[in-house]
């Protein structure tokens, strides 16, 4: 049972295992991207209905760019179909839409799309969405750094905080919980600056078959972890 009070205000979803869900059924892996697409709407719906912060699904990884070149238009078509589809049901969510990563990367018809949701949502005060396309935790790195040497910051002007300002994440809430399905236990570049401190959940399950009992089993799973910082169990005080 998810308890209200102690909710994870930030959670990262690593969605893997279409490939796999689909192989095992027969299916091309595109099925097996088409069923993921369907899990990441009922996953965005499930996080607007228990008042979720911020959502962020790694939906394409600066590494995935090294797959085939078939299965990397497929994954781009169905990104398009689906965002074109969402813009509705996120204003009916009430849900703000960011994408994060190394956008200029992504076909000009998605970087259109995805600034034309941007834009429409931005008033919106409901569950923030954000997909990681194009992402790599390494790579938004080091665009930081350059971005603090280009602008003239001052070594002794860069902190933590200033710092975390400028990754794509600026402006969203630290990430809580980091979710990744399909039995790969591994981060696979994905929000490393922003794991230091988050709870990590793996599951067996792949993503295709990851409904919204699954998430709520996770949230439930962090909600019993103590949470320390570094510092002594709080019941030691
Ligand atoms: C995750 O499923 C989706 C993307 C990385 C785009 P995979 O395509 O990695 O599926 P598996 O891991 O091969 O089963
Ligand atoms: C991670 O899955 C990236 C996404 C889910 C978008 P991969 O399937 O690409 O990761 P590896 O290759 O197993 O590490
Ligand atoms: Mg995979």
């Amino acid at each position: 049972m998810v308890q209200p009070g102690k909710m994870p205000q930030h959670v990262g979803i690593i969605m893997d295992g279409n490939g796999r869900w689909a192989g095992m059924r027969g299916f091309p892996r595109v099925e097996g991207h088409r069923m993921g697409a369907e899990r990441a709407r009922e996953i965005i719906s499930a996080s607007s209905d228990l008042g979720l912060k911020c959502l962020t699904l790694y939906a394409f990884s600066m590494e995935n760019w090294q797959r085939p070149e078939n299965e990397i238009s497929v994954l781009m078509k169905l990104l398009e179909i689906y965002l074109r589809k969402e813009l509705e049901e996120f204003q009916r969510l009430n849900i703000r839409y960011r994408a994060i990563g190394e956008k200029w990367r992504l076909p000009e018809s998605i970087l259109a799309l995805i600034k034309e949701t941007e834009e429409a949502t931005a008033e919106n005060t409901g569950t923030t969405v954000v997909s990681a396309l194009s992402y790599g935790g390494r790579n938004e790195i080091l665009r930081a750094v350059r971005q603090a040497v280009t602008s003239g910051m001052k070594a002794e002007d860069i902190d933590e905080e200033s710092f975390s300002g400028l990754l794509d994440t600026a402006g969203l809430p630290p990430v809580d919980l980091i979710i990744r399905t399909s039995g790969e236990i591994r981060i696979s570049n994905f929000l490393l600056w922003q794991a230091a401190y988050a709870e990590l959940y793996f599951t067996d399950i792949f993503w295709p078959d990851f409904t919204k009992e699954e998430f709520l089993r996770a949230i439930s799973d962090y909600q019993m972890r103590e949470r320390r910082f570094g510092t002594v169990s709080a019941k030691e005080f």
